[in-house]
């Protein structure tokens, strides 16, 4: 594999965030559900749906054909219709995901550092996720500096201070 870069996520880039929510939702395979079917399941497809809203950032990773191969970004949500990672409102949430043949790589990283300028430059201070602690993720988050603020039988909602 080649190196990769990182630019800000467009509007043209929703099909491919979208392939990119199925893989966090599909993070267990032994459980991986069709594409088709996470996407007709509201409760995943507000993270995507609609991109790119008002208040929406993200980044893409690319391979050196400008192909994308992962993705990260932000949204926010409101109380009464929070994501599984809501702690507050203004708060937003991220969604992580690189392609299978690109992980281990540290493009994941690299998508959690650039999303973190991001989300300073667009003036907030705090970021927020929920995942499965099973998840290496978890592990990720944490060397990032996500903080676990609550737990549930098996997912941790995780926040982020920027500074
Ligand atoms: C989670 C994910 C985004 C990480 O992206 P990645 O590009 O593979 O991660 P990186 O290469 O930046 O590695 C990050 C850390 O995880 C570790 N890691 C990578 N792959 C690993 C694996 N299979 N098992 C355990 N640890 C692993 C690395 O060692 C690295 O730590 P290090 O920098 O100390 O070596 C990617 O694996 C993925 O898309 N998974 C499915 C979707 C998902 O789970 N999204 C998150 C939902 S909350």
């Amino acid at each position: 594999m080649g190196g990769f870069e990182i630019r800000n996520a467009t509007p043209a880039d929703a099909r491919f965030m979208g392939d990119m929510l199925v893989e966090a939702a599909n993070w267990n395979v032994t459980r991986a559900r069709p594409r088709v079917a996470i996407l007709d399941d509201p409760n995943v497809s507000r993270y995507i749906a609609g991109w790119r809203r008002p208040g929406d950032f993200g980044s893409v990773a690319i391979d050196s054909h400008g192909i994308p191969i992962g993705a990260c970004w932000g949204r926010l949500f409101p109380p009464n219709a929070p994501g599984y990672g809501f702690v507050a409102v203004g708060v937003p949430e991220l969604t992580l995901g690189v392609n299978p043949q690109w992980r281990a790589q540290g493009i994941g990283r690299a998508l959690l550092k650039a999303i973190t300028r991001q989300a300073r430059a667009a003036g907030h201070s705090r970021l927020s996720l929920s995942v499965e602690r099973a998840n290496f993720a978890h592990r990720l988050y944490v060397s990032e500096g996500y903080i676990t603020v609550e737990s549930g039988e098996s997912s941790d909602t995780m926040v982020a201070t920027l500074r």
